[in-house]
């Protein structure tokens, strides 16, 4: 069993599609027996329906709505890992609630290994497009300064297991709440 430190309440997994969010937070959560949320498993939830079906319901404008509802109704949450849809970023009104969370964890990887693993499948709605590849070379373009700008803990992912990636992140959350209690003393 591994711990986190006391003063970290909660971990925000932020990241890419395929960065492998959802699998680490689990693998975290289950070792230092934390809750694990996926923002997408809440919204899969509230319409029992899958991602692609509820793109196609509402639109994607709308899914964002339910993606900042999720961060709202999660504020003041301890004790959880939280794995974020790829696109939260994107909404500068949900900066200030991924931060109040905890501390934010960044999955990255190269462009070349997001697409070996999200071409797998077809569960994503945005890569419904003529030309995957380019429309994820456009998106890390448009999201990569952002992920950078919210990240506290970066992990690049490229080469790793889940429980490598889990390994360097309860590591890291360790050395953050030592620096982040420095710069509070
Ligand atoms: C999206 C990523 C997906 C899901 C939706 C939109 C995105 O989650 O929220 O398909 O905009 O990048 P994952 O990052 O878990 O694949």
């Amino acid at each position: 069993m591994s711990s986190l430190p006391p003063s970290v309440s909660n971990l925000v997994l932020i990241g890419f599609m395929g960065t492998g969010k959802s699998s680490v937070g689990r693998e975290i959560a289950h070792r230092c027996a934390l809750r694990f949320v996926d923002s997408d498993s809440l919204i899969r939830k509230r319409f029992s329906k899958s991602i692609a079906e509820i793109f196609a319901l509402i639109g994607e404008a709308a899914f964002r709505d339910e993606e900042h509802r999720c961060l709202l109704e999660l504020q003041g949450a301890q004790q959880l890992v939280l794995a974020t849809g790829g696109g939260i970023v994107m909404q500068r009104r949900n900066h200030p609630l991924l931060r109040q969370l905890g501390p934010i964890i960044w999955l990255t990887a190269t462009e070349e290994v997001i697409w070996e693993r999200v071409s797998r499948n077809r569960s994503r709605p945005l890569l419904h497009s003529d030309d995957p590849r380019a429309t994820i070379r456009n998106l890390i373009k448009q999201r990569y300064p952002l992920y950078d700008l919210l990240a506290d803990i970066t992990v690049e992912t490229t080469g790793l297991t889940h429980h490598q990636v889990a390994d360097c992140i309860i590591n890291a959350a360790s050395d953050w709440s030592g620096r982040s209690n420095e710069e509070c003393d």
